[in-house]
């Protein structure tokens, strides 16, 4: 590791006491998970409001759920890759540590991370439309419309869809996080979607270090510390996992 910038990230983490990392669909690209905005990005292919919006489920909830079939078929045999494990692994050697992600992939669960906050909810897990209950449901065979066994009531995916509010209790927790962090590094999102993209301004308003890893500069890098450019799988495990 010879990268000016890395070593001094590093030296950055071993003095923090409270570290908070926001990922975005960047850290999965590796992991063959499409992100939104790029040259192949979901959006470019799908027109969001088509699919991901509630006025798109009230219409047509069997149109909206097979798009929603067809993305778990394509999650479910993807692993995660060296940036998900170095963080699970350092969520192990830290006592002050919050992953929060914007990912609704399930890969850093998959990694071993267990403090997340995931702010867009998770693609694994259904909502009732009537009783509104959460359950984690990995079934790659869903009915068509699949239904609550409580209440009888349509499933919806248990993700945040355009024109949705994030739910207050997960923003809050969000917002605390990085209200406390000392050192806050942001990985592979575009910077784009609010709240998260704000979440790096507060953090360095609040007097943290913010330092950016992205393939490329983002509308908020200038705002930042520091920024890394290089790809999630190289530069997240270079950066947090002990030397050898
Ligand atoms: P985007 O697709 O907007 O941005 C992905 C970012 O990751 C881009 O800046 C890429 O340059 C960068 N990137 C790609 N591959 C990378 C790699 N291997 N290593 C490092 N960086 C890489 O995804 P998000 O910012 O996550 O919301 O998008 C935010 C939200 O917009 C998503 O959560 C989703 C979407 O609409 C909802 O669905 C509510």
């Amino acid at each position: 590791m010879s990268d000016p910038d890395l070593q001094m990230l590093r030296s950055r983490l071993q003095q923090s006491q409270d570290l908070v990392v926001l990922t975005g669909a960047g850290i999965s690209a590796e992991s063959g998970v499409p992100t939104f905005r790029g040259q192949d990005g979901l959006w470019r292919q799908y027109r969001a409001v088509d699919l991901a919006t509630p006025e798109a489920f009230q219409r047509d909830p069997g149109l909206v759920w097979e798009f929603y079939r067809w993305r778990r078929r394509l999650l479910a045999p993807l692993r995660p890759n060296p940036a998900h494990l170095a963080l699970a692994n350092l969520e192990e050697r830290r006592h002050r540590f919050t992953l929060i992600t914007q990912n609704i992939d399930g890969l850093h669960t998959l990694a071993g991370s267990r403090r997340i906050i995931e702010l867009h909810g998770n693609i694994w897990h259904l909502r009732c439309t009537g009783c509104g209950q959460v359950r984690e449901d990995r079934r790659l065979d869903l009915p068509p419309l699949p239904t609550c066994d409580a209440c009888g009531a349509l499933w919806r995916p248990h993700v945040v869809w355009f024109g949705e509010m994030l739910d207050p209790a997960v923003l809050a927790a969000a917002y605390a996080a990085v209200e406390a962090s000392d050192l806050m590094l942001i990985i592979g999102t575009s910077g784009l979607v609010q709240p998260a993209a704000s979440l790096g301004r507060l953090a360095k308003q609040r007097g943290a270090f913010v330092a950016e890893i992205n393939l490329e500069p983002t509308p908020q890098t200038d705002f930042y510390d520091l920024a890394l450019q290089g790809k999630a799988g190289d530069l997240v495990p270079q950066l947090l996992l002990p030397a050898r």
